[in-house]
């Protein structure tokens, strides 16, 4: 039986030099544990997304989010493509948007929305949450369902949670989470 802590194991990045402990521990589950949010590490979660660096200070993101509980919740999940719906276990899905215009300018919006994700992941992590985005859902159901501003589009889904317990995960997801986490190494270039 595999537990989560083969899991960790498994995912964890061995870095060839030192890095942060957030974003040595990160890695993207698809196996969520019951285990709530607290309100206020789903405020700090936030709070980071909202200090990240933007062009022109434009901030072009929106995040919209539904806990377990919620009626919103499911309808999000019903967005997800059949291979993505992983994501039900997480204890809360987060719709990140993209906002193309502010102020009559273009933004650099895929950019600043990255940078503002990963500040949010990194927050996450840092509290032992977990999580997993996903592009692959269907855009113009989830924007017909929650009737969102139309500046606000939606450009990635995260599921953010503690790490499940992997003793009870199916056979076929588990699979999946066991595939090895490859880097490649060829990427960084010193200029004379
Ligand atoms: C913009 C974006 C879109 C992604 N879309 C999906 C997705 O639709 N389904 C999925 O299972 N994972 C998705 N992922 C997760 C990546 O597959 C994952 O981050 C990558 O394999 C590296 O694994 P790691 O995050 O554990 O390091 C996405 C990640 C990003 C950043």
């Amino acid at each position: 039986m595999t537990t989560a802590g083969e899991i960790i194991k498994i995912k964890k990045p061995r870095p060839d030099y030192p890095v942060i402990a957030e974003i040595a521990n990160r890695f993207s589950p698809r196996y969520f544990s019951d285990e709530k949010v607290k309100s206020r590490d789903i405020d700090s979660i936030f709070e980071a997304a909202r200090f990240a660096p933007s062009g022109w200070n434009f901030q072009p993101w929106y995040f919209y989010w539904a806990k377990k509980e919620d009626k919103s919740y499911n309808k999000i999940i019903s967005c997800l493509t059949k291979y993505n719906r992983f994501a039900k276990t997480a204890p809360i899905l987060i719709v990140a948007c993209l906002i193309k215009k502010f102020k009559g300018k273009k933004t650099y919006y895929r950019h600043d929305l990255g940078a503002a994700v990963m500040s949010l992941v990194l927050q996450a992590q840092h509290l032992g949450y977990y999580c997993r985005q996903m592009g692959d859902f269907n855009k113009n159901k989830l924007i017909t369902l929650f009737n969102f501003d139309k500046a606000n589009n939606p450009f990635v889904i995260i599921a953010l949670g503690k790490l499940g317990n992997y003793r009870n995960i199916d056979d076929g997801l588990l699979k999946r989470e066991l595939d090895p986490r490859q880097r490649k190494k060829d990427f960084v270039k010193k200029l004379d």
